[in-house]
């Protein structure tokens, strides 16, 4: 199933296949690269870079300026994954003329193919204007790092019937809406499953267990770089973090002893030549 470039028909192909789609966030020039080579599906140039970049405490003060500039990077480094912008708060809720705007310029300024937008049935109404205007959409339901004040912190939704109904209602709403592929964040397993099969388009899992249609995680969070905190759902892959401090431990210790750099880090002149400039 490898091609050239992702396209959303592709998304729903694997999903016809039971294969699973990949989905990693990223923020800059390199790490689209890597994720690009390694055949990730999807790039979401998530909100996320508020907190694991940026170093502010939630995705609350992200701005559409910031989203852009990383996502300009991301294209950049990209060939074949489909690319995701993430709507910052307020970039979608304001007005349907905002909406619209604000979701052109991922595409037309960003280099994105699609963008997402947190919410269910409430917003189905955005997602529609959005897609109408030729603009794939992605949803984004159960934990909505936006609304994490109102939700009482990050926590798991959809635990008991009445809230795990209004999440299947939501998927189905963003589908009719016409989302092409819903992010599921942390609900239940079998939650999880019961939307992935009641609904045509794809689902993408973060801490949504193992029946989604595939699975996204945070860059930082599978390469050990992100220290505040490590969330239940993360599978730390390696950790870069300490192999950094090491490194950057190791270059400090050698050019404090004078062993760094070495002849071969050297650019040489001629001593002769070294001579005539301190004469002159
Ligand atoms: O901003 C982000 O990284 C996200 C993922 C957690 C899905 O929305």
């Amino acid at each position: 199933m490898d091609q050239e470039k992702v396209t959303i028909s592709y998304l729903m192909e694997k999903k016809r296949m039971g294969k699973k789609i990949t989905m990693v966030t990223a923020y800059d020039y390199p790490s689209a690269r890597l994720l690009d080579e390694a055949g990730i599906d999807v790039l979401l140039v998530g909100d996320s870079v508020g907190m694991v970049v940026l170093g502010y405490d939630s995705t609350i003060p992200v701005t559409m300026d910031e989203m852009i500039h990383h996502c300009k990077a991301v294209s950049r480094g990209t060939k074949r994954a489909f690319i995701i912008g993430d709507m910052p708060f307020l970039s979608y809720q304001v007005s349907i003329e905002k909406a619209i705007e604000n979701a052109g310029r991922f595409i037309k300024k960003g280099g994105c193919d699609a963008v997402k937008l947190e919410g269910g049935s409430e917003v189905a109404h955005i997602v529609k204007a959005i897609t109408d205007m030729g603009i794939p959409v992605c949803g984004h339901i159960g934990l909505t790092p936006q609304r994490a004040t109102m939700l009482s912190g990050y926590r798991v939704q959809g635990k008991d019937i009445e809230t795990a109904k209004a999440l299947i209602r939501s998927a189905k709403d963003l589908e009719k809406a016409g989302a092409f592929m819903i992010v599921m964040e942390c609900i239940p397993d079998l939650l999880a499953k019961i939307i992935t099969e009641e609904v045509q388009v794809p689902t993408v899992g973060i801490g949504a267990g193992p029946y989604c249609d595939g699975q996204v995680l945070v860059y930082h969070d599978i390469l050990g770089l992100f220290e505040r905190f490590v969330p239940k759902f993360v599978k730390q892959y390696i950790n870069l973090s300490s192999q950094i401090k090491e490194a950057v431990s190791k270059f400090k210790e050698e050019v404090e002893s004078g062993d760094f750099p070495k002849d071969e880090h050297s650019f040489h002149m001629d001593p002769e030549e070294a001579k005539k400039l301190i004469e002159d």
